[in-house]
């Protein structure tokens, strides 16, 4: 057993007998949802400076840090890292900001500042990923093995002949694991070099987790893998966006088919290439359909469960902003209190609701900071976005990192405490404070 004081006060043991103890999923509640109210505690700032385009090229949107196993922030001879979904606009596909997610490649970045970011390129010029779309993930560097483990999800369009029920086409989605590039960090820049090899790691089951054969509602979610060390076992653990199924109720419009939950898996080998599912941490039948890029922040013995989600996902009867929401527990599976009651920590102005999307949430300190990424700038609705030429649509998206939000983390509230850099990400954070490969 190696046992490690950690900066969150758990003592981190692998290989040690004690596993998880696997329960019920929590629940999201219509009651939780009917507290939701926008507070200078929980409602950015309006969003008041033309933002530097990260990419020189490419629309980017969900983003996240190259981290250590433990989940810190890695650091390379001074160079942060993070990846971005990204796709080239000037393709004659991509009409509109949301034909975007159909050409979704991911990017990486590269800051000593964790706030000016340059561009490095495409993670995978191989052939061999998974899926005919790469939508999001989040990756670790292993220290002792020299290499990036990128988890991510192979999404790809279904053939609407061989799933007739499906109304619109949606992607198919597994998630994915690509190993064998490392980083070459210069003086000058980082570049990731190696060849990666990629694995399916897992699959809707249709029992947990709706497949999309099942699903009846906006989207089907099997996707957005997030990986992290129990602080406690040591176990190899995932997090990611799922469906419940509800079998027997076709009309979308059914409350049944808001069936978001926060799925997990647990790794069965050292490689991280067999994975076993585990019953969802948390569900919200009846209240939402997406709950997505499901993540952890481990602070002061507390598992601080965070996920994002739309305006448009809710059940009938039921509203909220497009929000990060949190709920705390003192165990994976424990007795998940809403935080602030209603689960709301991060809304978007009611001036501005559609300005930024997909907060991810890191530890700082005894705060967090959420990165996010710029959605609709100048636009009111959703209703209005249907009004709106292809044109417009380009001219309104933001297309690059918004800036960060520093959240301060006190038991089961949760305030913003301030606005930091555009894409900002702390320079080391996490549990072990590793520093990843150092010169
Ligand atoms: C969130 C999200 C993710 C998904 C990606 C696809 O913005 O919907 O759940 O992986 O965008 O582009």
């Amino acid at each position: 057993t190696l046992g490690l004081a950690t900066a969150a006060g758990f003592p981190l043991t692998t290989g040690s007998a004690a596993a998880l103890e696997v329960d019920e999923p929590a629940q999201w509640t219509e009651s939780d949802v009917d507290q939701i109210e926008l507070t200078d505690d929980n409602t950015a700032p309006v969003v008041d400076h033309e933002p530097d385009q990260i990419s020189e090229d490419r629309l980017v949107w969900d983003t996240w840090p190259l981290r250590n196993r433990d989940g810190s922030m890695a650091q390379f001879n001074g160079w942060q890292i993070i990846f971005s979904l990204t796709a080239d606009p000037g393709r004659p596909e991509i009409d509109t900001p949301g034909d975007r997610h159909n050409w979704a490649r991911i990017s990486y970045f590269y800051s000593r500042d964790g706030k000016s970011w340059q561009e490095g390129g495409l993670v995978f010029e191989d052939e061999d990923w998974y899926g005919n779309q790469q939508w999001a993930g989040m990756a670790i560097y292993d220290e002792e093995e020299d290499q990036i483990y990128h988890f991510y999800t192979a999404s790809e369009e279904i053939d609407p002949e061989r799933f007739p029920r499906i109304q619109q086409e949606p992607p198919g989605q597994r998630l994915a694991l690509a190993k064998g590039q490392t980083v070459d960090a210069g003086p000058n820049g980082v570049e990731l070099v190696g060849e990666n090899d990629h694995h399916i790691i897992g699959e809707a089951d249709g029992e947990m987790y709706e497949t999309v054969h099942q699903s009846s509602g906006i989207i089907f979610a099997f996707r957005d893998p997030w990986y992290f060390q129990h602080p406690e076992t040591g176990e190899d653990l995932l997090l990611f966006e799922g469906n419940t199924p509800t079998p027997g109720y076709d009309d979308p419009n059914h409350p049944k088919n808001f069936n978001g939950n926060i799925g997990a898996m647990r790794a069965t080998n050292d490689d991280l290439t067999e994975w076993e599912l585990l019953p969802p941490v948390l569900e919200s039948v009846g209240v939402n359909q997406q709950l997505e890029r499901p993540h952890f922040v481990f602070q002061g013995g507390n598992w601080y469960l965070f996920t994002i989600t739309h305006e448009f996902t809710y059940a009938p009867g039921l509203s909220g902003p497009e929000a990060l929401h949190g709920w705390v527990s003192d165990s994976m599976y424990g007795d998940y209190e809403p935080l602030n009651e209603s689960s709301l920590v991060v809304a978007n102005p009611t001036e501005a609701p559609l300005q930024a999307y997909s907060w991810d949430t890191m530890q700082h300190g005894s705060n967090a900071v959420a990165q996010s990424f710029l959605n609709w700038q100048g636009v009111e609705s959703d209703a209005e976005l249907d009004q709106m030429s292809d044109q417009e649509l380009m001219d309104a998206f933001g297309g690059t990192l918004a800036p960060s939000l520093q959240i301060n983390l006190d038991g089961d509230e949760t305030r913003i405490v301030t606005e930091k850099a555009d894409g900002y990400v702390p320079p080391s954070t996490g549990r072990g404070g590793g520093q990843g490969r150092q010169q």
